[in-house]
């Protein structure tokens, strides 16, 4: 069993990118089971219904999200629609949508969770291993797979230690720099951060005069995505069969 995670899908540019190269890397990696992170999808900030389905109809198996879930305030009235778009576990309103994905691939069921670091992160009411322990205490599963939308390197590679002979999928996603440090331990894949799929002439995503408009000049900024040719970022994670256990964790990058 492969899966491809794609990290933090931000704007056009991102969504693009995932559009133009999914049937590509599905096909070159041999994927089963395809996630991708939604959380900047609609113009940098949140995911909207239509993009969500948009992701559904390319072929994307799991949407997951962050600390922007629900900055699009119409998906939390239709997130009970989008049956596998996955919100953390632990941000508020905690009455909407699902935190845990069961579903079913090649005769196994892969559970994908979603949670946000609480290092540096407003967003989070919880820590992430709180809201883990209560998760794990009533999930079977045969495949965990968890997206920790983290900022801090150290929470991500703490959470993945902690947890590695529980889970089968440790990746974490927020900071949009894909890090190098994708390991397998017991069985458990990981890497700190997945990337984006963004601009690739940017500030993780944004307009670079955006930026420097906010943090330099002192001039309010929306901070629009930016324009641009797109960077492509995720892994693709081998899972034996026999054991449910990852066996491989591969880096990805899909640049200009
Ligand atoms: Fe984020």
């Amino acid at each position: 069993m492969n899966i491809l995670f794609l990290g933090d899908v931000v704007g056009k540019v991102g969504r693009q990118i995932v559009d133009d190269q999914l049937s590509f890397i599905k096909e070159k990696y041999k994927i089963d089971f395809t996630i991708v992170n939604g959380e900047n999808s609609a113009h940098g900030k949140g995911i909207t219904t239509k993009i969500y389905k948009n992701f559904k109809n390319i072929g994307v198996d799991v949407v997951t999200l962050g600390n922007h879930a629900f900055s699009k305030s119409e998906i939390k009235l239709s997130i009970n629609e989008c049956k596998d778009l996955v919100r953390p576990a632990n941000i508020e309103p905690l009455n909407v949508g699902n935190s845990v994905i069961v579903k079913q691939c090649k005769n196994k069921t892969i559970a994908v969770i979603n949670l946000c670091g609480k290092v540096f992160m407003d967003a989070c009411i919880e820590s992430p291993f709180d809201a883990m322990n209560k998760i794990l205490s009533k999930l079977k599963a045969d495949i965990i797979f968890v997206d920790l939308h983290a900022e801090a390197t150290s929470e991500k590679v703490t959470f993945f230690e902690y947890y590695k002979n529980k889970v089968t999928a440790v990746v974490g996603t927020h900071t949009h720099v894909q890090t190098a440090d994708e390991r397998i331990k017991y069985g458990c894949a990981f890497i700190t951060d997945a990337g984006m799929c963004g601009a690739y002439d940017s500030v993780l995503g944004r307009d670079i005069e955006e930026v420097f408009d906010l943090n330099i000049r002192k001039i309010p900024s929306r901070f629009k995505p930016a324009e641009g040719p797109g960077i492509l970022c995720g892994v693709v994670i081998s899972i034996d069969d026999n054991t449910n256990r990852a066996t491989k964790i591969e880096r990805i990058q899909i640049r200009p």
